[in-house]
């Protein structure tokens, strides 16, 4: 499966580094190493990729996934919620961030921080996460290290849509990878991180086309493209 579309521009920049203007508009939370966002950046800069990360954002100041933005000429944001009086004023000032750049998917890549409504309920069906397990098995922070001590001989990962309730969404993919003999937390991350990076741009692709629709937990993709 590729994303498609009728009119969907080859991605590329004009002389400000503007993005071209009918490319689908993608922002992406990051609060780490920005793996996941580099495999994003990497699909939109593919021939007829069709979307473009117009944003970066990150709750920590020294996310590497910042200087990824960076170099990769895309606007990075520092949001970070010690600036902030409480969760709620966090969350808003995010949203109103990422709202103002009109997006048409939000990727979190790696974000670590749970998301409140105020947030979700602005970009409904719009928002995309990739979790480092078979959901609904192992969710949390901790998801391979759960699933190692826990003694499974299968894990992977899920990209799914991201509702109010900490990684639950609707499922959009899932890949399974077979754990290894002597598999440690990083081996065995790092087998499933090669899974993310070739689900998530997908799934960020068909979302940011307005190709996904939802009926409670069930997700699929349309035939067309919506005019
Ligand atoms: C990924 O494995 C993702 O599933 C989890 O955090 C990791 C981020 O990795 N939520 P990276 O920063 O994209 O390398």
């Amino acid at each position: 499966m590729k994303p498609r579309g009728g009119s969907i521009a080859a991605l590329g920049t004009d002389e400000a580094g503007e993005s071209v203007a009918d490319s689908k508009r993608v922002v992406v939370l990051a609060s780490g190493n920005g793996s996941n966002l580099q495999a994003l950046l990497d699909a939109a800069a593919g021939p007829g990729a069709g979307m473009a990360v117009v944003l970066v954002v990150s709750d920590r100041p020294d996310a590497y996934a910042l200087e990824r933005g960076k170099q990769a000429g895309i606007d990075t944001a520092v949001v970070r919620p010690a600036d902030h009086p409480d969760r709620r004023a966090f969350d808003r000032a995010l949203r109103d961030l990422v709202a103002a750049t009109r997006p048409d998917a939000v990727c979190l890549a790696g974000f670590m921080r749970v998301l409140g409504p105020e947030f979700v309920r602005a970009f409904p069906d719009r928002i995309v996460n990739t979790h480092p397990s078979l959901l609904p098995a192992f969710r949390g922070a901790h998801a391979v290290r759960d699933a190692l001590a826990y003694g499974v001989r299968v894990s992977g990962c899920t990209v799914h849509l991201v509702d109010e309730e900490v990684d639950h969404g609707p499922v959009l993919f899932q890949a399974a990878v077979p754990v290894e003999d002597g598999d440690d937390e990083a081996s065995l991350h790092e087998r499933i991180k090669r899974e993310e990076h070739r689900l998530l741009p997908l799934a960020v692709g068909l979302i940011a086309s307005g190709r996904v629709r939802t009926d409670g937990r069930r997700a699929w993709l349309t035939a067309e493209v919506p005019s």
